[in-house]
């Protein structure tokens, strides 16, 4: 099985993807946990390049072929190998967050997207997406009291993170089977047991 963990910064994903390994570790399931971008030692390369705040020249294309060029690796790497050897695999974001980010966020058209993503992840696609719902001002609010740095990403303006937060609910709609939105200023607990919830109906 397949699962994917999406929502904008601070949304609470990376929280739920760890307590879902968790929880799966204590029922003897084979599990891995990877993240993008990274997971593997060049697209752990390729996420320097793109977070880099040095890297204020990078054209929006090259940004989105970096993120492409990282899942392909970790893709036939990583997730693929496992997913044959009966593994649970948990993606810390996938191409869900390109539609997002670089498409309905950015400047790229959304079909170039989807058909670089296709092509990027040879045709995988997650079995269960769970959707972190918060809205740019939680995110932000959120960031302020982490007294977080941003990225070169991260860096980024409220509306633009509008419209990143729309792209994701745009998206959640499009395949109603494959996502769970939740919203993210729930208690962690909550969310945490409705996830193991939909993870045991599944499994
Ligand atoms: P990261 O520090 O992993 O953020 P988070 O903990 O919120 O996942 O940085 C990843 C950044 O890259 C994040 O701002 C989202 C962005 N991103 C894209 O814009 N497109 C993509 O395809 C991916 C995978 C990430």
């Amino acid at each position: 099985m397949f699962i994917t963990f999406e929502g904008i910064d601070l949304c609470g994903k990376s929280t739920q993807a760890r307590m879902l390994v968790e929880y799966l570790q204590s029922r003897k399931k084979k599990v891995i946990y990877v993240r993008e971008p990274g997971g593997t030692k060049i697209s752990e390369k390729i996420r320097h390049l793109l977070l880099d705040k040095d890297h204020v020249e990078m054209e929006y294309v090259t940004e989105f072929l970096l993120f492409s060029a990282s899942r392909y690796q970790l893709t036939n790497e990583i997730i693929i190998p496992r997913l044959k050897k009966k593994f649970v695999v948990i993606c810390d974001r996938y191409f869900d967050s390109s539609t997002a980010y670089q498409g309905f966020g950015g400047k790229i058209d959304v079909k170039d997207i989807k058909s670089v993503n296709k092509f990027a992840t040879s045709g995988l696609k997650p079995d269960i997406t769970f959707l972190l719902n918060i809205t740019p001002q939680e995110s932000f609010r959120r960031k302020k009291i982490m007294n977080k740095a941003g990225d070169r990403i991260e860096e980024k303006t409220l509306s633009y993170y509008k419209k990143v937060v729309d792209g994701y609910m745009r998206i959640a709609s499009s395949e109603k089977k494959r996502f769970k939105v939740i919203d993210g200023t729930k208690n962690v607990n909550d969310i945490h047991q409705y996830i193991v919830s939909v993870i045991n109906r599944n499994i």
